[in-house]
C-alpha cells in the first residue's frame, strides 16, 4: 500500500467562505476533531491576513499534537516571517508559500514575466527554509499553467528546498484526464521530483474536484488538499470524506490514508453546524440521503443483502442507526456520549449549560437528533450579543394583518416596539428595526431549513443582511421558525450595530 497524505484546509480555504467564519475556540474544536479523524496536515490559517487568523494558528498549534500545522503565505517576506512566528508552538510546523504561475496571474495580476516569477518562487522558498524545514510551495492556477513552465517552477523550488509542491486547479477548470496528465508530466519531466511530495488542490467549479484529485493521485501525487463536506471558495474544494472512502473502497489501487473513517460523520456534522453550512441531502458519503433507500426494489434488495445496493457500510463512516436516542429522559452521560461521537469535548460547566438547553428542547420535541445537539452547543454564541431578543409575540393567519411586538434588550436597556407586515417574519423584523431605530439594512438571502422531519422539528434559518456596502451573516435554530427568523436577523445585526 502506498501512503496518501491528507492535508485538510477546512480552516483556511473552507473558512474563507463568507458566513463560515469561526472564532478561535470553534477553530480549536474543529482542529481537535480533525486530529481524531487522523488527518496528516491541518492548514490552520493565513496569519498575515488578520490578527484573528494569527491568533488561531498560535492556539491550534498549542492544542494539537500529531498533525503538522501549516500556515499559508504569499511569496512575500513579511508574510513568511509572520507565519513562522504564528507556528512557534507547533510540534511540527509547515509554511505554505507560493505565487501564481499561469499567464493570467503573471501578466494581469503581477504585470510581470515568467523569469521574474520563477525568481520570486525560488526566493520565497529559500526564505521560508530559514524558519522551518518543512516548506510547501503552491503554483497558484497551475491548472491553467503551461506544463513546460510549470515543470521549471517545480524543479526550481524543489532545488531551493521545497518538501511538498502543490499543483492547484485554482479555478476548477481542468478535466480529470488533463489534470492527471499534468501530474504525470511533472513526474516524468522534473529532475529531482522524488525529493518532494506532489500535492493536489482542486476546486469544484465544474463539479470535478474529486475526479481531478483521484486522477492526480493515480498519476503520482501523494498528498491531497481537501476540506470536510467539500466546503471552500465558490463551489468548494475536494471533499475529504469522498477521497478517504474512494481509496478505502478501491483497495486494488493500493493507496492508503490514515483516516479513521468512523469519525467522518461526526466531523462532518460538527463542521456543518459550527460553520452554519448545510449539507445537501444527496451529498456523497455524508448527505442525509446517502444511505437512504426509497424505492421498493432497492429496499427489498438491501434487506436481503446490504451489498446489493450499498457499496459502503454506513457504520464505516460513523453512522450508527442503533445509536441511543436522546429524549427528555436522557441523562448527562448519554448527552456527553453523543457529543463525543460528534467530536465535541465539553468541560463540566459547558456540559451542564448545554444539558439545561437540551431539556428545554426535549420538552418541545420528541427525539433529539445530532443536528439538534450541535445546534445547542453553538447556542452560547449569542451570550455576548449586545442586542438580545427577550420577547416576541406575533399574530398572523388568513384574512388578518400580521402584527408583531418585540422586547429587545439593548445592552441592559429594554425597548418595546410593534409593527405590522405582509407576514409574521416581515412584521417581526420591522418591529426589531423600529426598536433599534435603524432601517438601513436589507435582507439579501433568507433560507429556512428543517433539521429532520415532522411538524415538531427544529427549523434552521440562515440570513444574509446587507448594511453600508458589507454583507453580514446571521443564523438561528428554533422549533418556532418565526422566532428563528427574527433571531437570525438579530444575530446578523449584532455583527455591525455597536
Ligand atoms: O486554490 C488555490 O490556489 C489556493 C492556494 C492559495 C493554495 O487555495
Ligand atoms: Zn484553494
Amino acid at each position: 500500500m502506498d501512503r496518501l497524505f491528507i492535508f485538510d484546509t477546512t480552516l483556511r480555504d473552507g473558512e474563507q467562505v463568507p458566513g463560515c467564519q469561526l472564532n478561535t475556540v470553534e477553530k480549536i474544536q474543529v482542529a481537535k476533531a480533525l486530529e481524531m479523524l487522523g488527518v496528516d496536515v491541518i492548514e490552520a490559517g493565513f496569519p498575515v491576513s488578520s490578527p484573528g487568523d494569527f491568533h488561531s494558528v498560535v492556539e491550534i498549534s498549542k492544542a494539537v499534537t500529531w498533525p503538522t500545522i501549516c500556515a499559508l503565505t504569499r511569496a512575500v517576506e513579511k508574510d513568511i516571517e509572520v507565519a513562522a512566528d504564528a507556528l512557534k508552538y507547533a510540534k511540527k510546523g509547515r509554511i505554505h508559500t507560493g505565487i501564481g504561475t499561469s499567464d493570467y496571474h503573471i501578466r494581469h495580476k503581477f504585470n510581470s514575466n515568467q523569469d521574474e516569477i520563477l525568481e520570486r518562487a525560488i526566493a520565497a522558498t529559500k526564505y521560508a527554509k530559514k524558519y522551518v524545514e518543512d516548506v510547501e510551495f503552491y503554483c497558484e492556477d497551475a491548472g491553467r499553467t503551461d506544463n513546460a513552465y510549470l515543470a521549471r517552477v517545480v524543479e526550481s523550488v524543489i532545488k531551493a528546498g521545497a518538501t511538498v509542491v502543490n499543483i492547484p486547479d485554482t479555478t476548477g477548470y481542468c478535466l480529470p484526464d488533463e489534470y492527471g496528465a499534468k501530474i504525470k508530466y511533472l513526474m516524468e519531466h522534473v529532475d529531482g521530483i522524488h525529493k518532494a511530495i506532489i500535492s493536489t488542490h482542486c476546486h469544484n467549479d465544474l463539479g470535478m474536484a474529486t475526479a481531478n484529485t483521484v486522477q492526480g493521485v493515480l498519476n503520482g501525487a501523494r498528498q491531497v488538499e481537501v476540506t470536510i463536506n467539500g466546503i471552500g471558495e465558490r463551489a468548494g474544494n475536494t471533499s475529504l470524506e469522498e477521497i478517504a472512502m474512494i481509496f478505502k473502497s478501491h483497495k486494488e489501487r493500493s493507496i492508503a490514508t490514515n483516516i479513521n473513517t468512523t469519525k467522518i460523520y461526526g466531523t462532518s456534522r460538527l463542521v456543518s453546524s459550527l460553520m452554519n453550512m448545510p449539507i445537501q441531502p444527496n451529498k456523497a458519503i455524508v448527505g442525509r440521503n446517502a444511505f437512504a433507500h426509497s424505492s421498493g426494489i432497492h429496499q427489498d434488495g438491501v434487506l436481503k443483502n446490504r451489498e446489493s445496493y450499498e457499496i459502503i457500510d454506513p457504520k464505516d463512516v460513523g453512522i450508527d442507526e442503533s445509536a441511543i436516542l436522546l429524549t427528555a429522559r436522557s441523562g448527562r452521560a448519554a448527552l456527553k456520549h453523543r457529543l463525543c461521537v460528534l467530536g465535541v469535548d465539553l468541560d463540566q460547566d459547558k456540559l451542564d449549560k448545554v444539558y439545561q438547553e437540551f431539556l428545554k428542547l426535549a420538552d418541545r420535541k420528541k427525539d433529539i437528533n445530532d443536528d439538534d445537539v450541535l445546534m445547542l452547543v453553538g447556542k452560547d454564541r449569542t451570550e455576548t450579543h449586545r442586542i438580545k431578543l427577550e420577547h416576541l409575540q406575533v399574530t398572523s393567519g388568513v384574512g388578518v394583518q400580521s402584527v408583531a411586538s418585540v422586547c429587545l434588550n439593548l445592552s441592559g436597556v429594554k425597548r418595546f416596539e410593534a409593527a405590522a407586515g405582509n407576514g409574521p417574519v416581515d412584521a417581526g423584523i420591522k418591529a426589531v428595526k423600529k426598536a433599534i431605530n435603524n432601517d438601513d439594512m436589507t435582507i439579501q438571502e433568507f433560507l429556512i431549513q428543517a433539521i429532520n422531519k415532522g411538524s415538531d422539528d427544529t427549523g434552521k434559518v440562515h440570513m444574509q443582511v446587507a448594511y453600508q456596502g458589507n454583507m453580514y451573516y446571521g443564523f438561528s435554530a428554533n422549533t418556532d421558525i418565526i422566532a428563528a427568523s427574527v433571531e437570525a436577523f438579530i444575530d446578523a445585526i449584532n455583527k455591525f450595530i455597536i
